[in-house]
C-alpha cells in the first residue's frame, strides 16, 4: 500500500504523523511524506518513507508561533499538494491507497473526494483532546467558552475528567469556528489515527468511537519492527546537539533534570532568568534546550550574568537536543516539560522520569492535568495569577522531583503506564490488534 502523509509544518505535528508512517512501514507499507522546504533540510528518503517538498508562502518558524499565519501558510500549500497528488496517481506503481492528514489540513477532505481517495485523518494529540473537541457545540452553548469565567469547574465532557476552563485546549477556547470546521472536516473522514494508548485513555476513546472510526496505534515508539532514525534523516528546523550525550556520559544516573519547552513555547527574557536562577538554586544538575527563538534573543543576553560560569560544573544549555537519545539516558532522572503529547509519549517509552509540568499553549494545560489529577506521573509547577513562576518555585518543585517520595511514586506511576503500552504491543493486545484493523480498512477501501 502507497499512502500520502500531509502535516501541518510544524516540527510536533510533523514527528507524531511521521511516527505513525515508520510504524506503518514495518507492516509493509510505503509512504510519500509531504514536507515544506524549512522542515526537508537535506532529508529526502528513509527506509520506505519517501519525502516530497511542496512550495509554502512563508514558513511557521519565521517568527514567534501564530495558529492563524501557520493555517493561512498551510493553504499556501494546497496547490503544490494537488500537483504532487495528480503526479502520484498517474505515476506511482502502487497508486495511492489513501491520504493520512493531519487534522489541522481541514481542506484535505475537498482534495480527498476531487481525487477520489480515500482520507484518513492524523490525530496530532490524544484523545482527552478530541473528546473535548467534540464537546464544543455544548461548551458554547452553555457559556462555558468564551469570556466565561477561567476558574469554573466543567465536568461535563463526556470521558474526561474534571477541567477549569483555563485548562480547555487553545483550538476550544480561542478557535471555536475553526474547532467546528475540524470536526465537521473528521466526521467525513475514514477515521481518526492516534499515537495513544487505550489503556491509557479508555473513556475518551469509548466516546469519541460513538461517532467516527478511531484507531489508537500507539506508542509507535514500542512497535515492534519500529526504526527511530538517525539524526541527520530527520525532518526539522533546527540540527541536534549530540555533545550533551558525552555530558551526560560523565554524570551519576538518574541525577540530570532535562529541561525542554518543545517547538513551539517561548518565554520572557525576565521568566528566562528567573528559571535560570530557580535552577541553580535546586542545586541539581540540569540540561536545558534553549532554542534559538525560545526568547527572541541570544542566551548570552536572556541569562544571568555569570549564569554559564556559576553552573558549568553541573549545568548545560544547548539549542536542541536528540531528545530520544536523551530521555534514554540513564543520567536523566526527571523532565520539567512543557506537557507536549510527543514529549510526554516519548517520556513514557523512553526515560519513565517523572515530569515537572509547565504547560505554555494549544492543550499543553489539559495534557498537564492528565498527567498530575489523572495519572499521577508529574507535579505543575505553581504559577501565579498572571502565570508568572518564581525561582523558589522551581526549585522547591526540583528537589522535590528528584529527590523526595513524590519523585519515586510519580516514576512508579509512570512505569505503569510504560507497562499498559508494552502489553498494548504485544498480541492481541489493544494497538496491536487496531494497526491490523487499520491495514484491513484501508485495503478495503482502496480496492
Ligand atoms: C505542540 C503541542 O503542544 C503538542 O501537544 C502537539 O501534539 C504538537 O504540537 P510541541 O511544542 O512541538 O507540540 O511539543 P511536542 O509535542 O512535545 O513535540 C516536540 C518534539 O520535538 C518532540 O518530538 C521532541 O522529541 C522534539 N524535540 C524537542 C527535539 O527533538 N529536541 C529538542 O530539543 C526538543
Amino acid at each position: 500500500m502507497h499512502i500520502v502523509v500531509l502535516p501541518l509544518p510544524l516540527q510536533g505535528h510533523v514527528n507524531i504523523c511521521l511516527a505513525i508512517a515508520k510504524m506503518l512501514v514495518s507492516q509493509g507499507c510505503s509512504f510519500t511524506f509531504v514536507l515544506t522546504q524549512d522542515l526537508a533540510g537535506n532529508v529526502a528518503q528513509h527506509q520506505g518513507i519517501h519525502f516530497a517538498t511542496v512550495a509554502s508562502h512563508g514558513s511557521c518558524f519565521a517568527d514567534s508561533f501564530d495558529h492563524s499565519s501557520c493555517l493561512s501558510i498551510m493553504k499556501s500549500i494546497r496547490p503544490g499538494f494537488e500537483e504532487l497528488l495528480q503526479k502520484l496517481l498517474l505515476s506511482s506503481e502502487a497508486g495511492v491507497s489513501c491520504i493520512m492528514a493531519d487534522s489541522y489540513v481541514t481542506w484535505s477532505r475537498e482534495v480527498a473526494a476531487q481525487f477520489g481517495v480515500p482520507r484518513y485523518v492524523l490525530y496530532v494529540s490524544n484523545a482527552h483532546t478530541l473528546a473535548i473537541a467534540l464537546h464544543v457545540p455544548s461548551l458554547v452553548s452553555q457559556g462555558l467558552v468564551h469570556g466565561g469565567d477561567p476558574g469554573i469547574l466543567i465536568d461535563c465532557i463526556p470521558g474526561v475528567l474534571p477541567l477549569r476552563a483555563r485548562d480547555l485546549p487553545q483550538s476550544v477556547r480561542l478557535m471555536p469556528e475553526f474547532n467546528k470546521e475540524m470536526v465537521k472536516d473528521m466526521h467525513k473522514a475514514a477515521g481518526a489515527i492516534f499515537n495513544t494508548v487505550e489503556g491509557w485513555e479508555s473513556n475518551p476513546l469509548k466516546t469519541i468511537k460513538e461517532t467516527l472510526p478511531v484507531y489508537p496505534v500507539g506508542p509507535s515508539l514500542l512497535a515492534p519492527g519500529f526504526v527511530e532514525s538517525p539524526s541527520k534523516e530527520k525532518p526539522g528546523v533546527w540540527a541536534e546537539d549530540r555533545s550533551c550525550l558525552a555530558w551526560l556520559d560523565t554524570l551519576p544516573p538518574s541525577s540530570v533534570l532535562y529541561v525542554s519547552f518543545g517547538s513551539l513555547a517561548t518565554m520572557s527574557i525576565d521568566q528566562m532568568r528567573e528559571l535560570a536562577e530557580g535552577l541553580e538554586a535546586s542545586g541539581q544538575p540540569f540540561l536545558w534546550v534553549v532554542r534559538s527563538n525560545i526568547a527572541n534573543s541570544s542566551v548570552d543576553d536572556v541569562l544571568p550574568q555569570d549564569f554559564g560560569e556559576r553552573t558549568r560544573d553541573r549545568g548545560l544549555i544547548i539549542r536542541w537536543a536528540p531528545q530520544l537519545e536523551v530521555l534514554a539516558h540513564a543520567a536523566v532522572g526527571g523532565f520539567l516539560t512543557h506537557c507536549g503529547w510527543n514529549s510526554i509519549v516519548e517520556n513514557l517509552c523512553k526515560a519513565c522520569v517523572p515530569m515537572l509540568c509547565w504547560p505554555h499553549l494549544g492543550e499543553q494545560r489539559l495534557n498537564a492535568r492528565l498527567l498530575v489529577d489523572e495519572w499521577k506521573a508529574g507535579i505543575e509547577l505553581v504559577q501565579d495569577d498572571d502565570g508568572w513562576v518564581k525561582k523558589e518555585a522551581v526549585a522547591k518543585a526540583v528537589k522535590e522531583l528528584m529527590r523526595g517520595e513524590v519523585g519515586e511514586c510519580l516514576r512508579d506511576n509512570a512505569l505503569r503506564l510504560k507497562e499498559t503500552a508494552c502489553l498494548a504491543w504485544q498480541e492481541g493486545g489493544s494497538s496491536c490488534r487496531y494497526l491490523q484493523s487499520l491495514i484491513q480498512d484501508i485495503k478495503n477501501l482502496s480496492t
